[in-house]
């Protein structure tokens, strides 16, 4: 069986095709146009993926070697999102799925990030805890078989990759600001500044005092001075910040890890990146043993792959859906 998954929900228009459950292509076309904005215009995304998904469709299709008649069903990101782009999105995987009579599976994005973990490599065994750390959502779920979600904590402010998008524009690092905080946190020290961590009763999160923090010390510093500083001790502030956000996030998942006695910790969406995180968490899980599964590089931000393979656990278990499919910016996951 032939599938073909797009994603559209923000700034990035994917499509990939798998059989079975093996990854042919993954195709993904990142926006640029947003960088000038320092975030993602939301009118502008949905035009660009209007001018994007073809192309990027016929691209996977051709990496594959296959013909869209041979495509048996067609996956796509129904939400959450931007209403404008998961439109895209939707209105063509319907129009193709009617074109060629194929079954269509709705995808929930956050789902398809949870799911990246096995699209290659070494899967966690049934349950485990997901983190999901992107631009627009942070929060850990208890994963169990059969599609069965339970939030245990979000953010109750900025996502993580908000954070370190917002504090790039502060720095101004330009956007997306995660991938050069993470670059430049590698040359600093990260006890320069003392930011502060938040750490809430349950497993919620909040990012946003962070920001603020860092916000307040660099008013401290006289005006004529702040430019040069700030250049001076570019990589110092990123390395900073960048421990607290792991302090922040090692703490509540090791507290999740320990009062649900769930040792297997899928780490995901867009930050799962951060090398910092990844080294974090992984030293982390040796000393309270627990274990990490963290998918490589290409399927943590995101790509239409982790839809694709979503749509195949989706489709073997039954679950299809019809024409009447819609974008839901607000879907979520677990209760
Ligand atoms: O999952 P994703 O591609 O899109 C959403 O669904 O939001 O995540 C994008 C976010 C951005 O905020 C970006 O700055 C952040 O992931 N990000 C990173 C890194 N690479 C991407 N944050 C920290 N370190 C990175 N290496
Ligand atoms: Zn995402």
């Amino acid at each position: 069986m032939y599938l073909l998954a797009i994603e559209s929900s923000c700034d990035d228009t994917g499509a990939a095709v798998f059989e079975g459950q093996k990854l042919l292509s993954n195709v993904v076309a990142s926006q640029l146009i947003h960088n000038e904005f320092g975030g993602v215009v939301p009118e502008l995304a949905s035009r660009d993926h209007q001018r994007a998904i073809l192309p990027t469709v016929q691209e996977a299709l051709q990496q594959s070697n296959i013909h869209k008649n041979q495509i048996n069903a067609v996956a796509v990101t129904y939400g959450p999102g931007l209403a404008g782009s998961l439109l895209v999105g939707v209105s063509f995987a319907k129009s193709l799925a009617y074109g060629l009579q194929v079954p269509l599976i709705g995808v929930n994005h956050m789902e398809g990030h949870i799911y990246s973990v096995f699209i290659d490599g070494n899967p966690p065994p049934f349950p485990f805890l997901c983190l999901t750390v992107s631009g627009g959502h942070s929060e850990i779920v208890l994963v169990e078989e059969g599609f069965k979600h339970t939030k245990l904590g979000k953010t109750r402010d900025d996502a993580a990759g908000e954070a370190f998008d917002k504090v790039a524009k502060l720095l101004g690092l330009g956007y997306p600001g995660g991938p050069v905080v993470d670059r430049l946190a590698t040359e600093g020290n990260p006890t320069f500044f003392d930011f502060p961590r938040t750490y809430l009763p349950g497993y919620d999160f909040s990012f946003s005092g962070i920001k603020t923090a860092i916000l307040y010390t660099l008013n401290k510093i006289p005006t004529a001075e702040r430019d040069a500083f700030i250049q001076n001790h570019l990589a110092d502030i990123c390395a900073s910040f960048q421990a607290a956000m792991l302090d922040m996030i090692e703490r509540t998942v090791r507290k999740a890890v320990k009062e649900t006695g769930v040792k297997h910790v899928a780490v995901v969406g867009g930050v799962s990146a951060n090398r910092g995180l990844r080294e974090k968490l992984e030293k982390s899980a040796q000393k309270y043993h627990y274990k990490t599964y963290i998918p490589p590089l290409k399927f943590c931000t995101d790509n239409a792959a982790m839809i694709g393979i979503t749509a195949y656990f989706k489709h073997n278990a039954g679950f299809i859906s019809d024409l009447s499919l819609n974008a839901e910016p607000n879907l979520s996951v677990g209760a």
